[in-house]
């Protein structure tokens, strides 16, 4: 028994911002932000905050799977951008669908969040608890970018994409992993707030909430341990590189994804890319990718799909699905 991704969704903000755009806020170029990203435009909020994105993908999953809210068992989303700190952006997109024999939550792994929860959900499933779940990855990244930092501000998007996974005895998830080396969390941060209260004195310092970032040392993490992680899992399932029909990568850099597909020998065109139009939205850039990949028709029941991921946390995740 396993489970199965059977419906795919994403949604967008509708503003788009181009290089240019960025160029004219902060000492950029389309020609820098091209060439050391692949990055050519990004979707921004004009208000809409996670959880309205969050929502639409769901309903989105809901009429594509063919399901009423009431039979939904499990919600969760992973954000690092929630609109609250409580409630959950789960338990907001519980109320909007009427959901009401699900449970909800969020979950917080950064740009691998969709593979901590997607892997959270399988997990349920195979314990026999519930029978589907919903599964998002949702971001309002431009509301903790430092606007003035053109090392991080040209880099994100905001975005959310999911999947209806349900209980499956023949196609679905074949082998996992999720990893996490908080060591190095210094590297990426974000959202930081301050223990300033009324005994202590302290003033709230603003500037730590800003995503702040090691370029550097976050593309060497990356390369490393997507790498490391996508050998254990195509080892422990027993399936070579070549029997993969699309790696599906975090879209976070294409020189990152060059690496790692020489370093693995898995030809450029398997990896399958929409950076260009999205930059980075964290834990939405996997699932927004894969609903791209279905809705083209890309992939066919039984083709072999690698969801891969690293992020903050530092975290990684990588999933063989057969479809
Ligand atoms: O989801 C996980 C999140 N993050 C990542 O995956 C990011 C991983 N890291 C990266 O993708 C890359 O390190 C970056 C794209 C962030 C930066 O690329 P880089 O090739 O490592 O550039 P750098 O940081 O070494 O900077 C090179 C130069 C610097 O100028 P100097 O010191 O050589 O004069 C920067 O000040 O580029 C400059 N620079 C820029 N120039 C124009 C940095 N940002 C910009 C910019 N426009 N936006």
């Amino acid at each position: 028994m396993t489970t199965r991704i059977i419906a795919t969704g994403a949604y967008a903000p509708v503003q788009v911002i181009t290089n240019d755009d960025m160029a004219n806020v902060v000492d950029t170029s389309d020609e820098w932000i091209t060439q050391r990203t692949g990055i050519k435009e990004r979707h921004i909020s004009s208000g809409e905050n996670t959880s309205a994105l969050a929502v639409n993908t769901a309903r989105q999953l809901l009429e594509r799977a063919g399901r009423k809210a009431g039979d939904i068992d499990l919600i969760i989303v992973a954000t690092v951008t929630a609109d609250y700190s409580t409630p959950s952006v789960g338990c907001i997109v519980q109320k909007e669908l009427g959901a009401s024999n699900a449970v909800a939550f969020d979950v917080t792994a950064a740009c691998s969040g969709f593979m901590f929860a997607l892997s959270i959900a399988d997990k349920y499933i195979k314990a026999g608890m519930y029978n589907n779940a919903i599964v998002i990855g949702a971001e309002t990244l431009s509301k903790i970018v430092d606007w003035s930092d053109r090392s991080t501000c040209v880099l994100f998007g905001d975005g959310a994409g999911g999947a209806y996974v349900e209980k499956s005895e023949t196609y679905g998830i074949i082998e996992e992993e999720i990893g996490s080396k908080g060591e190095l969390y210094d590297i990426l941060t974000g959202g930081y707030t301050d223990c300033a209260n009324i005994f202590n004195g302290k003033e709230k310092e603003d500037s730590l909430w800003y995503v702040n970032m090691n370029g550097r040392e976050v593309f060497k993490f990356a390369t490393k341990s997507v790498v490391k992680s996508v050998e254990r899992v195509l080892s422990g399932a027993g399936v070579a590189a070549e029997d993969i029909k699309y790696v599906i990568p975090h879209q976070a850099n294409t020189r990152i994804v060059d690496i790692i597909s020489n370093k693995l020998r898995i030809p450029h065109e398997k990896f399958y890319m929409n950076i260009d139009r999205y930059g980075n939205t964290s834990s939405a850039s996997i699932p927004i990718a894969l609903n791209e990949l279905n809705e083209k028709g890309l992939i066919e029941r039984g083709d072999k799909v690698l969801l891969t991921g690293f992020g903050g946390g530092m975290t990684w995740g990588t999933m063989l699905v057969s479809w």
